[in-house]
């Protein structure tokens, strides 16, 4: 059990001492008896960190104007002599029923044009000025009530901001949209050129006769959809800026929001997000929709690392067990809770938190899984639990290390929004698939990974990966063939550079950006069949996506030898300044994909490689003093690999010739080599 009153100091800033362990807690749906049981439970836990008020509006201002503070007061009095520290919700994340009676303006319209009502949550327009006023007015009470109480260690704005709500197409939204436009282009011909108005009779004369992209009866402007998706993401940017004010007028305990960097929500663009947070806070859930949940779970810690500019980030949420909300609920396996909480440890996270803390009773959410099931302590999620809570306590001295790695992956929210868009050479072609591969063909050579925003700084890197990335301006491209140029290596892959930031095709052949530094045009796409299999000289197989592509100085490292390019080129690797660009035109199998990765990371002399089994995550996060090597593995078989040093979960020494349960995590301390 952590010590009542632990002192709180970490790199995150929230004044905690090593890691946080937190989680939700929503009082209002308990007796006041419940909550000192709860307070209780939180200490054997070694909760050390607790998110209050996230939906605490109608609690709070039943009616306009009418602020109830004392629960809160209480609750958050009863945590703090607990020694608890406070994630304190400004309440504003779904208005209370007499808002949307008052105001029925402010709820949102899908693209049809129809509203969604209350009874779920978020139903606000993002662009609704009288929801924005009734929120910063409430934001604003509960900041100067707040504002410098020492047990508020964060103040967490609304939540999830566009989990449900980013796309409104309200009247009120069409005319914040003509509002941004008419900021980004100036003139209505300079948005007509963008748009390539001149296609279908689409030309605007005035900037009025803009409407947001509503459904329509054929394929919509795919330049007004994209421009519409960064509208919505800065509108929600904007939003959270607004809270964020209010409460820095009068409080300086940092603010920030939780993320959801997970497959399925595109809707913000995070990496105009990170700038604005004092803390990076992600939420995550694993989700059994896809092929190994694990691997994307990976992908959004490091994703998460990457917004955070490689400093510690916060997991806000993830689960203990089941979710609510997919098709089949899947419990989690014993030991895959601490496995998926040290995974975002071993990718930077200085504190796992979850939702929630006790399994409501009623509400959508009483299937959800909690910190305290159902069933109470006598349980095996609440036994290990108090076991990750006293770990994350014994870890505390990992707080503020870091992960370092020599390879880039390139990761675009607008090339996921303008990628996935209709009436393109294949609907099957999926942005986040194809990164998620690529990705995990890295996961699979033991490499750790820096996930980056097009046009970031390479310099640090000596391997670069761009999958997919259809949509990049010139000067973001320039930067990899800069890199390039200057000794870097670099593997693209097929549908890359092909439009510019406006969605317009770059004139001449493909790969368009990136057509001199790979050293090839490619003439046309061949896209193939789902279930559609092609084999490659050297043994590959392929699928999905073909082209037929001249050598341009590249040489071909693969050519089909079957199908509709028979002969043609493949694979290919072009040496461009000092530095190499690969080229897969094609999608490959994973075990051949891994291998072109492997054999581009060794040519590159990238160092963030470790030795690995199968189903063996290794990740080194590196402190002052010393490295940690996080060996996780996902499979059920004990499994051997090299490294030695002191576990700090089993808290024993390993030898070299060591092996890891099956289940298993070690997190292995070991004295740096001197540099
Ligand atoms: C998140 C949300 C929480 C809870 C959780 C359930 O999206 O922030 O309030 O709903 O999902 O998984």
């Amino acid at each position: 059990m952590i010590p009542a009153g632990t002192p709180l100091t970490s790199p995150l800033g929230l004044g905690t001492d090593g890691l946080v362990f937190g989680c939700d807690y929503n009082p209002e749906q308990w007796d006041k008896q419940v909550w000192h049981d709860d307070v209780r439970l939180m200490r054997e836990a070694g909760v050390n960190l607790v998110a209050i008020n996230v939906f605490g509006w109608s609690h709070i201002e039943p009616r306009r104007g009418d602020f109830h503070f004392d629960d809160l007061d209480e609750i958050i009095a009863l945590l703090a002599a607990n020694g608890i520290g406070v994630n304190l919700g400004t309440g504003t994340s779904s208005p209370p029923p007499w808002l949307t009676t008052l105001h029925p303006e402010i709820l949102p319209q899908v693209g049809d044009g129809t509203t969604r009502w209350p009874g779920g949550r978020q139903a606000w327009c993002p662009s609704s000025p009288m929801f924005r006023e009734h929120a910063l007015a409430l934001a604003e009470a509960t900041a100067l009530r707040y504002g410098q109480n020492a047990a508020v260690k964060l103040w967490h704005v609304s939540n999830e901001l566009g989990c449900h709500n980013a796309l409104c197409y309200c009247d009120v939204s069409a005319a914040a949209f003509r509002g941004w436009l008419e900021r980004r282009y100036v003139s209505i011909e300079a948005l007509n050129e963008a748009w390539g108005t001149a296609f279908w009779s689409q030309h605007y004369a005035e900037w009025a006769e803009i409407l947001p992209p509503r459904d329509t009866l054929s394929f919509i402007n795919p330049s007004q959809q994209l421009d519409f998706f960064r509208f919505s993401s800065d509108e929600l940017l904007d939003y959270y800026r607004a809270e964020a004010e209010v409460i820095r007028a009068v409080s300086a305990i940092p603010v920030t929001t939780n993320f959801m960097v997970t497959a399925h929500i595109k809707t913000q663009d995070y990496w105009s997000w990170a700038p604005e947070m004092d803390v990076v806070a992600n939420d995550h859930y694993l989700d059994h929709r896809l092929g190994v949940p694990h691997r994307e779970l990976s992908f959004s810690a490091d994703a998460t690392r990457g917004l955070a500019g490689g400093r510690p980030w916060l997991l806000m949420e993830h689960s203990t067990s089941a979710v609510n909300w997919q098709p089949q609920n899947h419990a989690k396996a014993p030991g895959e809770m601490m496995r998926n909480s040290l995974t975002h440890v071993a990718r930077g996270a200085d504190g796992v938190c979850f939702f929630q803390w006790r399994a409501s009773l009623r509400g959508t959410e009483k299937f959800h899984s909690a910190l305290l099931p159902h069933s109470g302590t006598d349980s095996r999620v609440w036994r290990e639990v108090v076991e990750l809570g006293s770990l994350m306590h014994r870890l505390g001295e990992l707080a503020g290390s870091v992960v370092r790695s020599d390879i880039a992956l390139v990761f675009s929210w607008e090339a996921w929004w303008a990628t996935d868009q209709d009436a393109h050479p294949s609907s099957e072609l999926r942005y986040l698939e194809q990164v998620h591969l690529a990705y995990e063909g890295l996961l699979a050579i033991g490499a750790t990974v820096d996930i980056v925003a097009p046009g970031a700084d390479l310099s640090g890197y000596r391997l670069v990966v761009v999958p997919c990335l259809y949509l990049v301006s010139d000067a973001d491209a320039q930067v990899i063939t800069d890199f390039v140029a200057g000794g870097g290596h670099a593997v693209i892959s097929f549908f890359s550079g092909i439009v510019d930031e406006h969605d317009s095709v770059r004139p001449g052949s493909y790969p368009g950006a990136f057509r001199d530094v790979a050293g090839i045009s490619t003439e046309e796409f061949y896209p193939l069949d789902r279930a559609e299999t092609i084999r490659l000289s050297g043994g590959a197989t392929a699928g999905l996506w073909s082209e037929l592509l001249h050598l341009r100085g590249a040489e071909a490292t693969a050519r089909y030898v079957d199908g509709p390019l028979t002969g043609m080129p493949a694979v290919t690797r072009n040496e461009y300044g000092t530095g190499v660009a690969r080229y897969l035109a094609t999608m490959l199998d994973p075990a051949s994909l891994a291998e072109e990765l492997a054999r581009a990371a060794s040519e590159a002399g990238a160092s963030s490689l470790a030795p690995v089994a199968d189903g063996i995550e290794i990740v080194r996060r590196s402190g002052t003093e010393h490295d940690y090597v996080f060996v996780i593995n996902h499979t059920d078989a004990e499994t051997p690999h090299p490294f030695s040093g002191h576990d700090l979960v089993s808290e024993a020494d390993i030898a070299p010739g060591g092996t890891v349960a099956p289940g298993g995590v070690q997190i292995i301390r070991q004295t740096k080599e001197a540099s």
